[in-house]
């Protein structure tokens, strides 16, 4: 990872079917283990990207498919929580990143672990609209609300991202995803890293399914594609994880 600087270095990390395909969308398989086949290699380096990252951000697409997560390193691959736990501590960081979450329409759940554990401290950016609707729940101590104008309920991702900065002294914010919100970071070219697990197994597809591939709500090829540059490759049996940069 690039030395801390001032502008914040942004990574993604998901893991997809060699078919493109991120989520299946199917009742209780909608997650990203039905697409790694929980696969521990890769939960090892959701992990460790989530250890070294003082920011994770997710959408509310992917809070909704695993509702009793976390987004904590020992949360995703528990059998190396001590370790994490010595390298943050070795890189000066909080003992947990930010939990950043994005809604438009603010309808949040307080009550789920990521915003009433204490856990971790969250962030909630969402519109003013958004903000009013949650703000008619108990607001727990640990969570923060910032709303922010956006057109049609879609937060800008600059926008999103100088939210967490201005709560988070760190600048190495890592991107769960969901599709909808990657591809809102790629559109304005946000992106630095994408972290991507190649699973060796092809889920196949019907027109309208409804299946998502890695971004969505966003079309950059032929026009404007986003060309990335592979600088990492390694193999776990027949997964992949590769790495690349963009500009
Ligand atoms: N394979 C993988 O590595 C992986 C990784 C992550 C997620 N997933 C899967 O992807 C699926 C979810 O996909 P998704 O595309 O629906 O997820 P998502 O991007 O998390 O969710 C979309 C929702 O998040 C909010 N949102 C996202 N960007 C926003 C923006 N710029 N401004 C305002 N609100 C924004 C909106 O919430 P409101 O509707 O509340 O306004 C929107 O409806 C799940 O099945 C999940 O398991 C897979």
């Amino acid at each position: 990872m690039p030395r801390p600087r001032a502008r914040p270095h942004v990574i993604s990390n998901f893991v997809t079917t060699l078919d493109g395909i991120v989520s299946l969308q199917v009742k209780g398989h909608s997650g990203g283990g039905d697409i790694s086949g929980f696969d521990a290699q890769d939960r090892m380096v959701m992990g460790l990207l989530r250890a070294i990252a003082d920011v994770v951000i997710v959408g509310a697409g992917a809070l909704n498919a695993d509702r009793r997560h976390v987004w904590t390193a020992e949360t995703v691959f528990p059998e190396l929580a001590a370790a994490y736990r010595q390298l943050r501590e070795a890189m000066g960081k909080r003992r947990t990143p930010l939990n950043v979450v994005v809604s438009g329409n603010g309808k949040l759940d307080l009550r789920l672990p990521v915003f009433a554990s204490g856990a971790v401290s969250a962030l909630i950016v969402t519109t003013a609209a958004g903000a009013k609707r949650l703000c008619k729940q108990r607001v727990p101590d640990s969570v923060a609300i910032r709303a922010i104008r956006g057109s049609g309920g879609v937060i800008p991702a600059a926008a999103i991202l100088d939210a967490a900065c201005r709560v988070s002294a760190g600048r190495l914010i890592l991107v769960e995803g969901g599709p909808m919100l990657l591809g809102d970071f790629y559109a304005q070219r946000l992106i630095d890293e994408q972290f991507l697990t190649l699973a060796p197994q092809i889920a196949g597809r019907e027109v309208g399914d409804g299946r998502l591939g890695l971004v969505m709500g966003q079309t950059f090829a032929p026009r404007d594609a986003r060309w990335g540059t592979l600088i990492d490759v390694r193999r776990g049996k027949s997964h992949l994880f590769l790495r690349y940069a963009f500009p």
